[in-house]
């Protein structure tokens, strides 16, 4: 085969930049978690007007390489147990270096066939193994947010559709009002979706949850009894804080008997389903219409990937649906473009592939049962020692702590023993507030994480706890 003239320069770049890479994921987990990084230190190394001339390709990665490295975050390490928060496993990562390679544009068959088939592959083993339906259509997504919208997207133009109304063609204005529900503990991204959508985060009626955080049963059904017309309602399986998961087994059938669209917010809980001794945690969630999943939390595939998942893929291809003379045959059995928001993307299907290959359903249920258990270890190490209270059943991969001392206000504690653990940098955690206080939140969502990560980061957490109380470690 002739080699084409900059073959050889293309090569040394890729070679240098899997160098590169292959560096940082080495040292990741010997690397500070969250490495206190002036921001004035990284616009010197990055920023400054872009130059007339360009420069040598092998000269930039280096140059950016560099400039970034200290500020990098070991997020994708074993030690990072902030927001929900997964790693890269080897395949997916692989897959993701692949995917850039490839730059395939997965909006249609006809621009990347192999995009589509291992995105239509890679849907089914995902409404299988969480349980789904099987008719379910899947999207693939940067994240849950965008999925919510997708999802979102659907209940809106099935529920106004039952009503006879067209909200693609004829838009909002005039169209009849929608009820909208969501626990009151549901994430900030379904009012963000609602808000995107145009149906107004402002008018989603909050359903009363109980001290977890689940959506109360009783409080749905007189909710959905005093309102009349269409109505979505979202519950969720995973709740940022505690982990737990709203009833779907008496969600589901109160909106199937109200003709209400239910949606489940399962970001990173929903792949509980894939674990027959977690499994239980989401019954009957196979009667909801529509369902959001994440790739780069609990698969551990790296940024970004998220799933859509609607039971009446018609919904969806009529919520998304866009057409031009020079796209594809609209009547097509399946185009990607047709189940997620945009048109041109990256194949974000290969790394998916790749994670769910080489975990096989047995090392993704592996996976989140180890983690868990791993929670479970922190838990209970973190709740036998003076000044801290975990505040939550650890259900799942998620732990909810509050610190306190004798002598101070609890929420500054709290705060500042967070702010100790960060500038440390055994691992990293993050606060939120919890039926009114401050906590910390621990959560585990990384293949690479060890009991030796969890032991090491306890001992850390509690001297940060102990130094805060003034004792010394
Ligand atoms: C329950 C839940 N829903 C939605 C999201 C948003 O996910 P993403 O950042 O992938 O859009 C999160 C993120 O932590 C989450 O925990």
């Amino acid at each position: 085969m002739t080699r084409r003239a900059g073959t050889q320069e293309t090569d040394l770049v890729l070679e240098r930049a899997a160098g590169l890479g292959r560096e940082f994921v080495a040292g990741l987990a010997d690397r500070p978690v969250g490495p206190p990084v002036a921001v004035e230190t990284l616009r010197r190394a990055l920023g400054g007007p872009l130059r007339d001339a360009g420069e040598d390709p092998r000269a930039v990665l280096e140059a950016l390489a560099r400039g970034a490295d200290p500020g990098l975050v070991a997020s994708a390490g074993p030690r990072y147990f902030g927001f929900v928060t997964g790693g890269a496993l080897p395949a997916a990562l692989g897959a993701d270096w692949l995917t850039s390679a490839w730059d395939q544009n997965a909006w249609t068959y006809v621009a990347s066939p192999a995009a589509s088939v291992v995105e239509e592959t890679a849907g089914r083993w995902i409404v299988e193994l969480l349980g789904l339906p099987p008719s379910t259509s899947v999207g693939f997504t940067t994240g849950a947010t965008m999925a919510h919208f997708a999802a979102l997207a659907a209940a809106r133009s099935a529920v106004l559709a039952r009503c006879g109304y067209d909200v693609e063609e004829q838009g909002l204005v005039g169209a009849p009002e929608i009820a909208l529900f969501a626990g009151e503990a549901a994430h900030a991204t379904i009012l963000a979706a609602f808000q995107m959508l145009g149906l107004g985060r402002g008018r989603v009626r909050r359903v009363a949850a109980d001290d977890a955080g689940r959506m109360r049963p009783d409080s749905l059904r007189q909710a959905l009894a005093e309102v009349r017309g269409p109505a979505i309602v979202c519950a969720q399986a995973g709740e940022v804080n505690t982990g737990c998961f709203d009833p779907l087994d008496e969600i589901a059938p109160l909106c199937r008997e109200r003709g209400a669209w239910l949606h489940v917010d399962g970001a990173f809980g929903l792949w509980a389903a894939a674990s027959p001794t977690l499994r239980h945690l989401v019954r009957g969630v196979d009667g909801a219409d529509s369902w959001t999943v994440d790739g780069h939390k609990w698969l551990n595939v790296p940024y970004d990937s998220g799933y859509v998942l609607v039971r009446d893929g018609a919904a969806l291809r009529a919520a998304l649906n866009v057409g031009a003379p020079y796209y594809p045959d609209p009547a097509a059995e399946r185009e990607n473009f047709h189940v997620v928001p945009e048109s041109s993307r990256r194949a974000r299907g290969f790394p998916t592939w790749a994670a769910l290959r080489s975990l096989g359903r047995h090392g993704i249920a592996e996976l989140v049962e180890r983690n868990c258990a791993l929670a479970r270890r922190m838990a209970d190490t973190l709740r036998g020692a003076d000044g801290v209270n975990v505040l939550n059943d650890v259900v799942l991969n998620q732990v909810l702590v509050r610190f306190e001392s004798r002598s101070a206000d609890a929420d500054a504690f709290t705060r500042e023993v967070i702010r100790r653990i960060q500038a440390d940098g055994t691992c990293w955690l993050g606060g939120t507030t919890w039926r009114g206080g401050a906590a910390a939140r621990i959560s585990i969502s990384n293949a690479s994480t060890t009991e030796a990560d969890v032991d090491r980061s306890a001992a850390a957490i509690l001297a940060c706890v102990r130094a805060a109380a003034g004792k010394r470690a």
